[in-house]
């Protein structure tokens, strides 16, 4: 087993790379590479490509990337069966590359060593009065308007077939462990859903970086990309409706891992969230069970869709 430290990259076919530009740039990601079949997308953390977008002929997930700590990881996983060595998805970044093909058909890449950008100026955190605490004193808050930057690439969610088996592979494989666990709301409490840190080993990592959702479907629930605050995620709510876009739910704030949500509809189908505001974890956290009903979702804001569920 090793222990990878989080979420490298999402890959995607999409019918139209112009389209997917134009949408992935207003969701606040950038261009950080492109070619006539392809376009890598960096985030403001540095990542050289958290997104790539391959034209093709159908739109649809192809797979995701998971950081390794170490050099050392991509041989362990190649030496204990599961991993085969590739050349790296982009070489003009560098780095380490070897592919796990998950039981449920997931194509994974497990990644080290590729060549990060400068991280992008990004505005600092508002600072908050609260109704017992004020600590902006003769200054005003004026967060912009506009796009906003996708600090990170935060997390994945997958719809798998068997919940605990899916979250036993990614424990046994990466080190993920249970943040918290989805359970039916009956007396039987059997897990439908199970959120997955990193192992934080010495330190913080989030909630999740991988949720497994039961599903008779398989296939991909949502990318998340985290963004300053919550004012940050309000701004980009108002910049992608006025931009046309399609939401789907939003603003509110989950019950697992507290995240203030806002998901959108890619124009290719697939979800997408801005987040902000979501729990981190050390290794004294205990996951809970939390029973798996629309209003158990979320805190306040809307109550998703019975797609969502799905
Ligand atoms: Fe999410």
């Amino acid at each position: 087993m090793i222990r990878v430290r989080g979420l490298a990259y999402v890959l995607f076919n999409v019918t139209d790379l112009d389209v997917a530009c134009t949408f992935l740039t207003d969701f606040g990601l950038e261009v950080s590479d492109r070619s006539s079949d392809r376009i890598a997308f960096g985030t403001a953390d540095g990542n050289p490509y958290a997104y790539v977008a391959w034209k093709a002929e159908q739109n649809g997930f192809l797979g995701m990337g998971l950081e390794a700590s170490r050099e050392d990881d991509l041989d362990a996983l190649v030496s204990a069966g599961p991993g085969k060595r590739q050349e790296p998805l982009l070489p003009e970044f560098g780095g380490s590359r070897v592919t796990v093909e998950n039981p449920d058909g997931y194509r994974i890449d497990v990644v080290h060593g590729r060549d990060w950008l400068s991280r992008w100026p990004v505005r600092d955190p508002l600072i908050q009065n609260y109704g017992t605490r004020k600590q902006r004193i003769n200054d005003s808050q004026r967060p912009p308007k506009g796009r906003v930057p996708a600090l990170r690439l935060g997390h994945i969610a997958l719809r798998v077939p068997d919940a605990n088996a899916s979250a036993a592979w990614f424990g046994s494989h990466f080190g993920l462990k249970a943040a918290d666990v989805l359970v039916t709301p009956d007396a039987e409490e059997r897990t439908v859903g199970v959120f997955m840190s990193c192992d934080p080993l010495q330190e913080i990592t989030d909630h999740h970086s991988v949720f497994v959702s039961q599903s008779d479907n398989t296939g991909l629930h949502h990318v998340a990309f985290e963004v300053q605050d919550i004012d940050a995620v309000m701004s980009g709510h108002d910049f992608l409706i006025n931009r046309g876009y399609r939401m789907e739910v939003g603003v509110g704030r989950h019950m697992a891992g507290s995240q203030v949500f806002d998901y959108w509809i890619d124009p290719f189908g697939s979800r997408i969230e801005h987040y902000a505001d979501g729990d981190v974890v050390d290794a004294r956290h205990a996951p809970s069970r939390i029973p798996a009903t629309p209003e158990g979702v979320t805190q306040w804001g809307p109550i998703p869709p019975e797609k969502f569920f799905q």
